[in-house]
């Protein structure tokens, strides 16, 4: 062979190998089988809300710790809320304004999550809240209002009578290949980082929404039994492993979430096990690296992950130019994850076609929207999620 051929046939090998990890061709895709959601790893069928609470959930949690996002610390030594601000009368005396820092401690170290909390004020307390995990800096949720960011769009939340919440990723996992460790890791849980199913940033964060939770059950202004985890992207996966890990959250919202979040990891679409464990290693555990191109060998799959938030409200929002996230994918998850809803007394059966670009379909406790549009969470998004949580939490 010439030097030229050998060139190209090393090009097209390369482009084939690219192709397989990244299609974005239906026609293209290849039968999977998805595993079992009702049948524990022993065989036993599972037959009813109380089986699987008690037997097949925490199995299916296992696997996810063991597999994909790593385990979750639960045990720290002290937590302690500390206001450093408070405003009655922001947004044009509609709300009023908390910043909180949140301190825990282990082992004699400490980190601290600065929480922002907006509250709305002529509203009967205790309110629902949103809570964002935010992973695009404190700038997004500037508290002057003097930078109006639509990902954090705090007017309108209040205006439908719910406090709105959040705190950056970076406090308790900078979002770094370099750096994630620094807070969280190193200082609270260092025997975490030695281990192959130990925590990594996904689990970081989540982590910290929890700890905000905690605050929210010191606080008579918010309803902690009414709190909505949303996260857009990489926020969105971590928000479905919050919601997967603390029972406590009443509705996880996974905006655009895609590979390791709300999408079927088994369909080659979009992004791939592969891609995303090269490019963000520091997101998951070390055993997750494992599935790179080898989707199949997975004891779970991503609709197992919208079933652990069953039976409480889960959402999962599209764009429509944002294949790389594979809604479809996405949206197959929440079918799939029905039976297990479903254990718990209630009917659903959403249609086996995703609803079309500009519409919100909901089902009591699922929905879903698919907006025209790139990649990013917008006015638009937030506006239904409200209208999802209203009809959820049976509010006005
Ligand atoms: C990358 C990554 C996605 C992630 C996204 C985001 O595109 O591959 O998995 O969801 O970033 O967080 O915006």
């Amino acid at each position: 062979m010439t030097s030229k051929k050998i060139l190209l046939s090393l090009l097209l090998l390369v482009f084939a190998i690219a192709l397989k990890s990244q299609n974005y061709e239906e026609s293209n895709v290849q039968p999977y089988t998805l595993p079992e959601l009702l049948k524990t790893e022993s065989g036993q069928v599972i037959a009813t809300a109380d089986e699987w609470m008690q037997i097949r959930r925490p199995e299916v949690l296992r696997l996810f710790e063991d597999n994909v996002y790593g385990q979750v610390p639960k045990s720290f030594d002290a937590i302690y809320f500390k206001k450093t601000r408070e405003e009655k009368n922001v947004l044009n005396g509609k709300a009023t304004v908390k910043e909180v820092n949140i301190i825990v401690t282990r082992n004699i170290k400490q980190v601290t999550i600065h929480l922002l909390l907006f509250v709305p004020n002529k509203v009967k307390k205790p309110v629902p809240a949103f809570l964002v995990i935010n992973h695009r800096g404190m700038e997004t949720m500037d508290v002057t209002r003097g930078n109006k960011d639509d990902f954090w769009p705090v007017e309108q939340v209040i205006d439908a009578g719910y406090a709105l919440a959040g705190f950056d990723v970076k406090d308790v996992a900078p979002d770094d290949k370099e750096r994630f460790a620094d807070e969280l890791l190193q200082k609270l849980y260092p025997d975490q980082l030695a281990m192959n199913n130990g925590m990594r940033a996904l689990g970081a964060w989540g982590w910290g929404a929890s700890r905000i939770i905690d605050y929210f059950e010191t606080d008579p202004a918010v309803d902690a039994g009414k709190v909505v985890v949303v996260g857009h992207s990489r926020g969105g996966k971590a928000a479905l492993w919050c919601g997967a890990q603390d029972q406590r959250v009443a509705v996880a919202i996974s905006n655009e979430s895609g590979n390791s979040g709300a999408k079927i990891s088994r369909r080659n679409f979009g992004e791939s096990v592969e891609a995303i464990t090269k490019n963000f290693p520091y997101w998951f555990c070390k055993n997750y690296q494992q599935y790179a191109n080898n989707e199949d060998k997975l004891p779970v799959d991503q609709h197992m992950l919208i079933a652990l938030q069953a039976p409480r409200g889960v959402y999962v929002s599209a764009a429509e130019e944002d294949r790389w996230a594979d809604n479809k994918g996405q949206y197959l998850s929440l079918i799939e994850a029905q039976p297990v809803f479903n254990l718990y007394g209630f009917n659903l059966n959403l249609p086996l076609q995703m609803p079309s670009v500009g519409n919100q379909l909901f089902e009591i406790p699922m929905g879903c929207h698919i907006r025209e549009g790139k990649h990013d969470m917008t006015l638009y998004d937030w506006q239904q999620f409200i209208r999802f949580a209203n009809t959820f939490f049976q509010k006005k």
